[in-house]
């Protein structure tokens, strides 16, 4: 399957739903506190995407049991909400959201820190933070795919490690689409970027190594060496000159990540 291209139309539809899922994961990271469980995340997530008129794309894929993926410090992605785990002061937890809209869908995550974590934990989110900035800000017409994943890798250097297990995706009317993007390219390798594409960018960094594993639940992937994980996330439309992110506030809504 090639990569779709979308049409100013589907532009559009693409901005709409980007911002609905920025909205709402705003909304919940300005809610997070100590004591409260990853299963009330879950709760104001649906709350939330539905009193906008959309649906959360993640609730049932492939089996999907929630709403929302909630990734607690070693947790590295696809963290499944519980009523029976409770946020801690001092956690880093990542919260992705994924919206549908009128057919077409927005996904984006931030990482926030819970009260008052160690200088390593809140290192470690600025470094995610920076490195999703540094691949979006490769993401320009006529560069490759490769370039996204080496601009990261440039950024991190040795101050943590990128897992290479998982990637940004192509999005549009399906929540997954061709292209993987992966976030450890080489420079000018893999497709070249042309306008009406749009992906997310979504690097992982561990504080040791890139290795991960996965839960028996099927799930929730953990660093293999139980050192904390941060991510950013957001979905990203290849504009005529540089590329457009979908998934931030509209004007006038409080910004939270
Ligand atoms: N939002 C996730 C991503 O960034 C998708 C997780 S798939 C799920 O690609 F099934 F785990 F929800
Ligand atoms: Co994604
Ligand atoms: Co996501």
């Amino acid at each position: 399957m090639a990569i779709t291209i979308l049409s100013p139309v589907e532009c559009d539809r693409m901005r709409r739903a980007g911002r609905a899922a920025a909205a709402t994961l705003a909304y919940v990271g300005s809610r997070l506190a100590p004591g409260m469980t990853t299963a009330e995340i879950d709760r104001l997530v649906r709350v939330h995407t539905e009193a906008q008129g959309g649906r959360p794309s993640q609730l049932g894929y492939h089996g999907f049991p929630a709403a929302v993926c909630v990734s607690r410090n070693d947790i590295v992605c696809h963290g499944v909400p519980s009523p029976h785990v409770r946020l801690v002061d001092g956690d880093i937890v990542n919260v992705d959201v994924t919206t549908e809209l009128d057919g077409f869908h927005g996904d984006t995550s931030a990482t926030y820190v819970i009260g008052d974590a160690a200088p390593a934990a809140r290192a470690l989110v600025e470094l995610a933070r920076g490195a999703r900035h540094a691949g979006i800000a490769a993401a320009v017409p006529g560069a490759r795919l490769g370039d996204i994943g080496a601009a990261i890798t440039k950024y991190v250097g040795d101050d943590g490690s990128i897992v290479e297990a998982y990637g940004g995706h192509g999005i549009g009317r399906a929540m997954h689409m061709e292209p993987h993007v992966s976030h450890v390219g080489r420079p000018q390798c893999g497709h070249r970027l042309r306008e009406g594409m749009a992906f997310t960018v979504e690097p992982m960094i561990n504080a040791g190594t890139s290795a991960v594993r996965t839960d028996a639940d099927g799930w929730t992937v953990r660093t293999a060496d139980g050192a904390l994980s941060a991510q950013f996330e957001h979905t990203v439309l290849i504009g005529p000159h540089g590329p457009e992110i979908t998934t931030l506030l509209a004007e006038g809504e409080p910004h939270t990540s």
